[in-house]
C-alpha cells in the first residue's frame, strides 16, 4: 500500500489494522496501538490470530468478507487481548485489492455496559409498572361492589322507573371497570405461545387502524418477507403493535405516513441474553414527536400527554415485549418518531 495512505490512516480516530494474505499484521496505525495498548513495532509480521485471544468471530468476520468480496460488520465482537482482557468490540472487515491482497480491519468501541444498564433498568421498571398496576387494579375493585351494590338498592326505591336508566349506567359501568380490573389482575401466565409471522400480526394492526381512522392516514409495509417465523404469544403481540401504532395515529390526529418496517437484525444482546438472531420490527410515524418532556417517562404507567389517555398503552407493551425477552426502544424528533422492537428468534 503506498505510504500516503499510511500517512492518512495515521490521524484517524477509528483503529485500523492491515493484514496481508497470510493474515499477519503489516500495519497498525496509533488509535489502534492505543486501543490494544500494544505497540506497532511488536505485532508488526505476526499472525492476527496469535496477537489475539478468543479470535473466532474475528475469523468467522475475515472469513466472510474474503468469501463476499465485500465488507462484512460484525456489530457485537468480542476479542481477547493481553493489556485489557475482552473487548466488546464493533469490526468491519473489508477486502482491498492493491498490488497484492490485503485486508483492513476497523474497530470502533461498543458501549455495551452503558446499553445493559440501561435494559436492567428498563427490566427493573417493567416489574415495577406490573406491581403498580395490580396494586391499583385491586383497590379500584373492592369500592366498585359497593358502588354497583348501593346503585341496585336505589333503583329499588326509585318511584320514576324513568331515573332507572342512571342506576343502570352506574351497574354497567361498575361492571365494565370490573371486568378490565380482572383483566390487570390476572396472571399474564395465560400466554399461548407458537409459530408466528410477524407479517400477520402487523397486517392486522394495519387493517384494525385504517378501519379506526378512514381517510387521510397511509401505513406503507417494507417488510422483508425473508423473515423466519417467530415463537410467542400473537395476541399479546398484536397489542404491543397496536398501541405503538395508535399512539402514532392519534399524535397525527389521524392524517399522516406510517411506515411498519421488518427487518433482521444478527447477533444482539436483549437483555443480557445473546441471540444470534432477532426480528426488528420499526413503526415510524411522521407526526409531532414525543414531547421532550415526556421522554423519560412513557413507559411508566398513568403517564399520558393526551387529553383522555390512560397512559398504559405503551406500560402494557413493554410488558408483553420483555415477556418475550425482547426490547422495545423510541427515538423522536419532531416529524419523525420511531419506535423499534427487537424480538429474538430461536
Ligand atoms: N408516536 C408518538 N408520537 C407522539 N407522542 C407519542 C407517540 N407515542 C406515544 N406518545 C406519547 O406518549 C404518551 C404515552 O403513551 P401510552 O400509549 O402509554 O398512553 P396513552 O396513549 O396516553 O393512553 P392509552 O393507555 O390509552 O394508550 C402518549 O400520551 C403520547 O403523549
Ligand atoms: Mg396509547
Amino acid at each position: 500500500m503506498p505510504d500516503f495512505q499510511h500517512l492518512t490512516l495515521e490521524y484517524l480516530a477509528t483503529a485500523v489494522i492491515l493484514l496481508d494474505e497470510e493474515l499477519r499484521i503489516t500495519y497498525l496505525n496509533p488509535a489502534a496501538e492505543h486501543m490494544f495498548d500494544a505497540s506497532g513495532k511488536n505485532l508488526l509480521g505476526h499472525p492476527v490470530q496469535q496477537v489475539f485471544t478468543h479470535t473466532e468471530q474475528l475469523a468467522s468476520a475475515m472469513q466472510q468478507a474474503v468469501h463476499n468480496n465485500a465488507s462484512y460488520i460484525e456489530h457485537d465482537l468480542t476479542l481477547g487481548t493481553h493489556a485489557h482482557g475482552k473487548l466488546h468490540l464493533r469490526c468491519a472487515a473489508t477486502p482491498l485489492q492493491f498490488s497484492k491482497q490485503y485486508l483492513l480491519l476497523e474497530f470502533h468501541p461498543m458501549d455495551r455496559p452503558l446499553k445493559l444498564a440501561r435494559e436492567e433498568q428498563m427490566l427493573d421498571q417493567t416489574q415495577a409498572n406490573r406491581l403498580l398496576l395490580r396494586n391499583l387494579a385491586h383497590e379500584i375493585k373492592n369500592p366498585l361492589g359497593g358502588i354497583r351494590g348501593a346503585a341496585q338498592l336505589l333503583e329499588q326505591e326509585l318511584e320514576k322507573p324513568a331515573l332507572r336508566e342512571y342506576t343502570q349506567v352506574i351497574v354497567q359501568e361498575a361492571d365494565r371497570l370490573r371486568a378490565l380490573m380482572e383483566k390487570l389482575l390476572s396472571p399474564q401466565n395465560a400466554s399461548h405461545y407458537s409459530a408466528l409471522n410477524i407479517h400477520e400480526v402487523l397486517e392486522r394492526v394495519r387493517s384494525v387502524v385504517l378501519a379506526e381512522m378512514p381517510g387521510g392516514l397511509t401505513i406503507q409495509r417494507d417488510f422483508d418477507v425473508s423473515l423466519p417465523a417467530l415463537v410467542g404469544d400473537k395476541e399479546q403481540l398484536i397489542q404491543v403493535m397496536l398501541n405503538i401504532v395508535r399512539n402514532a395515529t392519534q399524535a397525527m390526529q389521524g392524517a399522516g405516513l406510517i411506515v411498519l418496517r421488518t427487518r433482521v437484525a444478527r447477533q444482539v444482546t436483549l437483555v443480557k441474553r445473546r441471540h444470534r438472531l432477532a426480528v426488528m420490527v420499526q413503526i415510524i410515524d411522521n407526526g409531532p414527536g414525543i414531547p421532550a418532556e415526556l421522554r423519560d417517562k412513557i413507559f411508566y404507567p398513568l403517564v399520558s400527554g393526551r387529553a383522555g389517555g390512560h397512559g398504559l398503552g405503551l406500560t402494557l407493551a413493554q410488558d408483553f415485549v420483555s415477556q418475550h425477552h425482547g426490547t422495545i426502544e423510541f427515538d423522536s424528533e419532531p416529524g419523525r418518531t420511531c419506535f423499534t422492537v427487537l424480538l429474538p428468534l430461536p
